[in-house]
């Protein structure tokens, strides 16, 4: 049975790293804020195995006029486990955690390469494209919750 657990900023550079940031160090994948009090990682496992992560920052985007933003960082699931459902049931653990911290508005920069991924869970995409230098193409995507 999967279970989503919180972790620490840490555990969760397991997939950051393989899956987010392959043949890069370690240290490419600490995020700012990781460690903020108003920041959450969570992980979902199988047993004791983790499987995906996804981060939740507190960080309002001038797109947006909501008071309470926040912000879907290194959503990343281990390509064995790809496309078996784990990425969604983390998407809707974020929008959950959002909800009761009161929040209004989800946002992040997604990949080009997952943007169908969360059309599926009814984010939309807002203005153009833009580069992230050595990462590649991104949208800002949102959801009002
Ligand atoms: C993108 C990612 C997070 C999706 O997680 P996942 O567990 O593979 O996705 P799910 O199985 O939960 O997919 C949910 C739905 O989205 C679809 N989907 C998944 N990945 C997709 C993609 N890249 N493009 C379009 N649709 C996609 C699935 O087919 C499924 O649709 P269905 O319900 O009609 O069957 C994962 O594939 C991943 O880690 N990719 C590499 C890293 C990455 O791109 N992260 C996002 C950074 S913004």
């Amino acid at each position: 049975m999967q279970t989503i657990k919180t972790i620490q900023s840490t555990e969760t550079y397991a997939v950051r790293q393989p899956v987010l940031r392959p043949g890069l160090p370690v240290t490419s994948c600490v995020f700012p804020g990781d460690d903020d009090s108003t920041t959450i990682h969570f992980g979902i496992y199988e047993k004791d195995s983790l499987m995906g992560i996804v981060s939740v920052f507190e960080n309002p985007n001038i797109l947006f006029s909501e008071e309470k933003q926040f912000q879907i960082r290194g959503m990343a699931i281990l390509p064995e486990h790809q496309k078996k459902g784990l990425g969604e049931k983390l998407v809707k653990k974020a929008e959950e955690y959002v909800n009761n911290k009161g929040g209004e508005l989800l946002w992040f920069n997604a990949r080009e390469v997952a943007v169908g991924f969360y059309k599926k869970s009814g984010y939309r995409t807002i203005g153009n494209p833009f580069d992230i230098e050595g990462v590649g193409i991104h949208y800002v995507m949102y959801k009002q919750l």
